[in-house]
């Protein structure tokens, strides 16, 4: 009889182990230890041995019990951590990825042109002493216009028509500038910063104007500072990223938050300046906006402009980087093409 229970075990432990679901491994159990069960039948011949053989067969019944349930929970552990990584392996979401593109075989990532093109400006910068800043995408009026002496009513704001909320106090930011305002308020002079990011306004689209694209501005302040030192920076910058010379103009240019006011332009490389839709048939492409930060400007960040500074600048990014790669066209930059993003893929 005791052989009969070391064997019942084995069976068990061996059937248990080729058990492939929760399920059959219940039914396994309940023929072992079920109220019709193997074992019951053994304890239900038990009334025929003798008392001492009686005792030592209930206490290896007993145990055999335990050990049967024990084989079970610990199979039943096994076949349920199983099932959740199979289903994990069979459900898994790549959360990074729209099911279109998944559809469409993007299977790895890689980084928008614009990212590119801003990162590798950001080293440019930070290898000159300049400081990363950021800014909220929804502003104030105060520092999307007011703080760069740009009041109610002033005719620049039609310049930058743009989505205001339902308080018409708040709004989508018109260009990075308000970083300049910010960080003026965070920041004792001297300082220089650049602060990247995404702008809106209400645009009539075309080739070279987006309702959404990116800019980058840069702000130094501090003692002295003059044209020559911004001219310095700007042309740094254009030959670092193009890695060659390339013809640039600059002209008078108004923006009431600078004193004088320029803009730089960049001879149009997707024409090479014979004239194109992107640089609307006149051979120059409107880039870089900057100036001398205007006396008030200083005085809305707290900073006294009879002691202090500055230029300032507003990179167009989405122009530079299609002036670069050659993007005849900036909605290719938000067209969720996969044949044109695939070309710029880098880590
Ligand atoms: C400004 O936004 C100023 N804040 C720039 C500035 C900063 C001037 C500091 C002086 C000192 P503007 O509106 O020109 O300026 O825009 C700056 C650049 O953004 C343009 O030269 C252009 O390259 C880019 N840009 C402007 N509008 C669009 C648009 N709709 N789509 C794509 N790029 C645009």
């Amino acid at each position: 009889m005791l052989q009969k229970l070391d064997d019942m075990l084995k069976d068990f432990r061996e059937r248990a182990a080729t058990t492939d679901t929760g399920a059959h491994l219940s039914e396994l159990k309940a023929e072992f230890l079920g109220k019709k069960g193997k074992l019951n039948d053994v304890l239900k011949s038990l009334k025929d041995a003798a008392p001492e053989e009686r005792k030592t067969l209930g206490a290896r019944a007993n145990e055999l019990k335990n050990r049967i349930q024990e084989g079970f929970d610990a199979r039943m552990k096994e076949l349920e951590l199983a099932e959740i990584n199979l289903r994990l392996l069979k459900d898994r979401v790549d959360v990074t990825l729209t099911p279109s593109l998944r559809d469409e075989g993007l299977t790895d990532a890689g980084y928008h042109p614009v990212t590119l093109v801003q990162r590798e400006i950001e080293d440019i910068f930070l290898s000159m002493g300049f400081a990363i800043l950021d800014g909220p995408h929804i502003e104030d009026d105060y520092h999307n216009f007011e703080a760069l002496n740009i009041p109610k009513d002033h005719p620049a704001r039609d310049m930058q028509d743009t989505f205001w909320f339902a308080d018409m106090h708040h709004l989508l930011r018109t260009h990075t500038s308000t970083i300049q305002v910010r960080g003026m308020e965070a920041h004792q002079p001297p300082f220089r910063f650049v602060g990247p990011g995404k702008v809106f306004r209400n645009e009539a689209l075309d080739a070279s104007h987006e309702a959404v694209f990116h800019q980058l501005e840069g702000m130094m302040v501090g003692r002295n500072i003059s044209v020559a030192n911004l001219i310095y920076f700007m042309k740094t910058l254009l030959s670092e990223i193009f890695r060659r010379d390339v013809e640039v103009r600059l002209r008078p240019g108004f923006f009431p938050f600078v004193e004088p006011g320029f803009e730089l332009d960049i001879n149009c490389l997707i024409c090479g300046g014979s004239g194109c839709s992107v640089c609307k048939q006149s051979g120059w492409v409107e880039l870089l906006p900057c100036g001398m930060v205007h006396p008030n400007v200083l005085r809305y960040g707290g900073i006294d402009p009879d002691e202090f500074n500055g230029f300032a600048f507003g990179l167009g990014l989405d122009r530079l980087v299609m002036m670069r790669y050659h993007i005849d066209d900036i909605r290719h930059l938000h067209s969720r093409k996969l044949a044109f993003s695939r070309q710029f893929r880098a880590y």
